[in-house]
């Protein structure tokens, strides 16, 4: 089984990062062959300045190996590393019916954010589809937004293999239901571009002040809830025990808890669960030179497949 996602180098990783795709994605490890990496291409269609570029990479690649990242096991890379990703894509495109990468969601909400509508972002999707259909990758765990670019992937393969032969792995989505979409402080879905987000290595302070932030409804403390329809209980739940969340999906139908209370025990657990996460963090940011070899590492095994996969694309097409 391989297992192949990709992260962009474009914001601040938040709890909606975390438990949407980088834990899915921690835990796969010991069940696959896991390829990782930071999908810079894809970020130059939104970040524009260099220097937040550089930044967002390094940043990216801490807060992945702070959280646990096993890169004996795992191939963490950086996607320019791996130029065979922009040859393919070409080779993709030439096969990508436009209709398919009209009907994508992301390009037209991207638009209506206030990005550029260019061809790099409109054509996003098939260099995902290279990404992954370069490592023959099986699965690829993401939250629920990213489904639709998986789909096409499959598409594309699809399309490529019926006229040239078995050339790819037709991978499928992973997505884990109970964590699909985690809501932002305001209840939408938590994202950069809605500054509604709880970084995961946030100031504490901040962090703690954006959680008591979490829109609630205007019931009093006295009151019975449905904590199905809470916001902080739907992060609260992400860190709780099965025991803890009945406990206190009890007392919320029960009356007499408030949702002051609720958030207090909600920052305490995101404390207790990031804290020492914080400070692996800190070590491994002094020893920056390390980061580097790590990714320059995983690039070269990366780029070994690629290189093979590509090879048979080229061949496939009669390009040789
Ligand atoms: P953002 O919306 O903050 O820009 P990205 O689009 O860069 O986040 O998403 C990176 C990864 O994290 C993707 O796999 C995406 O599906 C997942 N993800 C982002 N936000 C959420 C969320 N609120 N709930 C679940 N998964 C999410
Ligand atoms: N588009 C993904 C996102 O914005 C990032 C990404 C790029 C990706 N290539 C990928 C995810 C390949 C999974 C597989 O989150």
């Amino acid at each position: 089984m391989r297992i192949l996602s990709g992260i962009q180098p474009s914001g601040k990783l938040h709890l909606g990062n975390y438990f949407g795709m980088m834990k899915p994605i921690l835990d796969l490890q010991q069940e696959g062959e896991v390829f990782l990496f930071i999908a810079d291409y894809h970020a130059l269609t939104s970040v524009t300045d260099p220097r937040a570029m550089r930044q967002g990479t390094t940043d990216v690649a801490l807060d992945f190996l702070a959280c646990g990242l096993d890169t004996e096991r795992t191939l963490f890379y950086r996607q320019s590393d791996i130029h065979e990703v922009t040859e393919l894509t070409w080779l993709l495109s030439v096969v990508t019916p436009m209709g398919l990468l009209e009907r994508c969601h992301s390009f037209k909400d991207k638009v209506a954010k206030g990005l550029p509508a260019t061809h790099g972002l409109f054509a996003y999707p098939v260099l995902m589809a290279a990404d992954i259909l370069i490592m023959h990758s099986n699965m690829v765990p993401v939250g629920r937004d990213q489904k639709q670019h998986v789909e096409v992937t499959r598409d594309i393969a699809l399309k490529f293999n019926n006229l040239y032969g078995d050339v790819f792995t037709i991978p499928e989505p992973s997505i884990r239901e109970e964590v699909a979409v985690v809501p932002g402080t305001d209840g939408q879905k938590m994202s950069k571009s809605y500054n509604n987000t709880v970084e995961i290595f946030g100031d504490p302070k901040e962090t703690r002040a954006a959680i008591m932030r979490i829109v609630t409804d205007s019931k009093t403390v006295a009151d019975p809830k449905d904590p199905a329809q809470c916001n902080v209980f739907a992060l609260f739940k992400l860190f709780a025990t099965e025991a803890q969340r009945e406990e206190m999906a009890a007392r919320y139908r029960a009356g007499g808890q408030g949702y002051g209370e609720v958030k207090k025990q909600l920052f305490e657990m995101f404390d207790a669960h990031f804290a020492p996460l914080r400070q692996r963090r800190a070590e491994l940011e002094k020893n920056l030179d390390h980061v580097q070899t790590v990714l320059r590492r995983g690039a070269e095994r990366a780029r070994a497949v690629a290189g093979e996969t590509l090879r048979r694309a080229r061949q496939a097409v009669g390009l040789e």
